[in-house]
């Protein structure tokens, strides 16, 4: 198992396990195990709590709905001043990326399309890390955005089964100087 798939499994068993106990907490903190036990819950008072939780907690949502906003993705690769162009055309069973040279440290707006059926347009870089991966669709344009930077050989794969030689839809990216 890869360090990636291992830190998941942690996290999902562990994330789990503490859902597990919040569940059994709050299913004993509803049940009497005393039949004999009288009420003696102030619901007056409890009722005049109510309004201060509930704005507590219409504060606190609108405290992390303003402070997330910032952080929404959307619109990240739309086009914008000073970006390097690059189009993207995969067909069966080829890359034609035009320019193929890119600098570093300036942003990239890749235009991706496909001349026959869906490809999966994926960089990777040196330790074959896969950097980023777009749908490369007929009569449509996808854009993204992504600035490399070291400068070197990137490697374009086909992630999407495209054919009998989609496992050789092989290309490259240039990024020098
Ligand atoms: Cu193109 Cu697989």
């Amino acid at each position: 198992m890869n360090p990636t798939a291992l830190t998941i499994l942690i996290a999902y068993s562990a994330v789990s396990v503490l859902a597990l106990i919040v569940l059994l907490w709050v299913w004993k903190s509803t049940h009497s195990f005393d039949a004999d036990r009288e009420d003696t819950a102030d619901t007056e008072k409890l009722a005049h709590g109510e309004k201060p939780w509930f704005m507590f907690a219409v504060v606190c949502l609108a405290i992390l709905g303003l402070a997330t906003l910032a952080f929404i993705p959307y619109g990240d690769n739309a086009a914008a001043e000073g970006q390097q162009q690059v189009s993207v055309d995969g067909r069966q069973f080829a890359w034609v990326i035009n320019p193929g040279t890119i600098k570093p440290d300036i942003p990239v707006r890749f235009e991706v399309t496909a001349a026959d059926v869906n490809h999966g347009f994926a960089v990777y870089n040196d330790d074959n890390i896969l950097l980023f991966q777009i749908q490369a669709v007929p009569k449509s344009t996808s854009h993204i955005v992504y600035t490399f930077k070291e400068p070197g050989r990137y490697q374009v794969v086909c992630l999407e089964f495209c054919g009998v030689d989609h496992h050789n839809m092989i290309g490259a990216l240039q990024v020098s100087e």
